[in-house]
């Protein structure tokens, strides 16, 4: 059963959890200002203290808000970017709570691009706290039919907006040092920030800044083996050799793989078999995020 959009309005207002759609996956939202409330997100999540959220605001939001200094490269990736799966880090501002961010002296901020968010963000007067609505190391659900029973039952709300769109994480860019640098890898590649910085982005692997990307991160509980090359022989594929039409697409589509990618995993735990093969999509850029998600999908411990 899903709720309105009032009723997880209410639920938020109330400081109480609400899952919602976004177009990169659903999130477990908690209004960002409210200590009490968000502390419930680490709690029904199991995530350590230490990981901060990103915080969900509207497209026009004053940044000020929330950062202490807005570069001109914010301005200028918001512009270009938002609504959208990108994710900024910037020096926080005393308004957010240390919760959080992790106790982190910079704060996430990203506007997502779903309608049922952007309309509870209008409906809203704070911003929103808002993880994965997965239990900590487990993949993210892009559908409501994927949510975690243990997450659903302890949300007060829990609004349906049918598959998201992206499939994958937002990118995160960290542009507090002095170079900017993307702490995780989404849809919006590097190269589409470079282009509109005009300056060179540090790699992901450059730096650990990251808090909370363990390389065993989005797993499902089935062992992954990724491989070149997966024979239809061979147990569990799960986007092997193209059997259909679908796969096909999925094979030469990065944005068809990463909206597909979470729900096949989560089907796949469901065949309950002992490992399973992945074949690996190509490479370049476009399929960089994909890659980075497939190989901690894979990692097992
Ligand atoms: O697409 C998304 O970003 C989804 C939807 C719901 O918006 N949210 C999401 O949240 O993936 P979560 O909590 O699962 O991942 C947050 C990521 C982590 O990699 C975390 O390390 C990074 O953002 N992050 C958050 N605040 C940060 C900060 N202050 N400094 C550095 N990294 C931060
Ligand atoms: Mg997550």
């Amino acid at each position: 059963m899903s709720d309105t959009l009032e009723q997880a309005a209410d639920c938020l207002r109330r400081g109480e959890l609400a899952v919602i759609p976004t177009e990169t996956v659903y999130g477990l939202a908690a209004n960002a200002l409210n200590a009490q409330a968000v502390s419930k997100i680490f709690e029904v999540k199991g995530r350590p203290a230490d990981h901060p959220l990103i915080v969900h605001v509207r497209p026009d939001a004053d940044l000020s808000q929330f950062a202490a200094q807005v570069p001109e490269s914010a301005n200028r990736l918001r512009k270009a970017f938002w609504p959208g799966p990108l994710t900024m880090v910037l020096r926080k501002s005393p308004g957010v709570p240390a919760i959080t961010t992790g106790r982190r002296d910079t704060v996430a901020l990203r506007a997502p691009n779903h309608p049922i968010a952007l309309a509870l963000l209008e409906m809203l007067d704070f911003p929103l706290a808002a993880p994965s609505a997965n239990r900590f190391m487990s993949v993210s659900p892009t559908t409501v039919e994927d949510l975690d029973g243990a997450i659903r039952s302890k949300a007060c709300g829990v609004v349906d907006g049918g598959p998201c769109q992206v499939g994958i994480e937002s990118t995160v860019v960290d542009l507090t040092g002095e170079q900017p640098a993307i702490l995780r890898p989404g849809m919006i590649s590097r190269a589409q920030i470079e282009a509109v910085l005009g300056v060179k982005v540090g790699e992901p692997e450059d730096l650990a800044r990251s808090p909370g990307t363990h390389p065993r991160h989005y797993a499902p509980r089935t062992k992954l083996i990724l491989k070149p090359n997966v024979t239809p022989e061979e147990p569990g594929l799960v986007f092997g050799k193209p059997r259909n039409l679908h796969q096909l697409e999925m094979q030469r589509n990065p944005e068809a793989y990463a909206k597909r990618l979470y729900s096949a995993l989560i089907e796949l735990d469901k065949m309950d078999l002992p490992l399973a093969f992945v074949e690996l999509p190509p490479d370049g850029v476009e399929w960089e995020a994909i890659h980075d998600r497939l190989r901690r999908a894979a990692q097992s411990e």
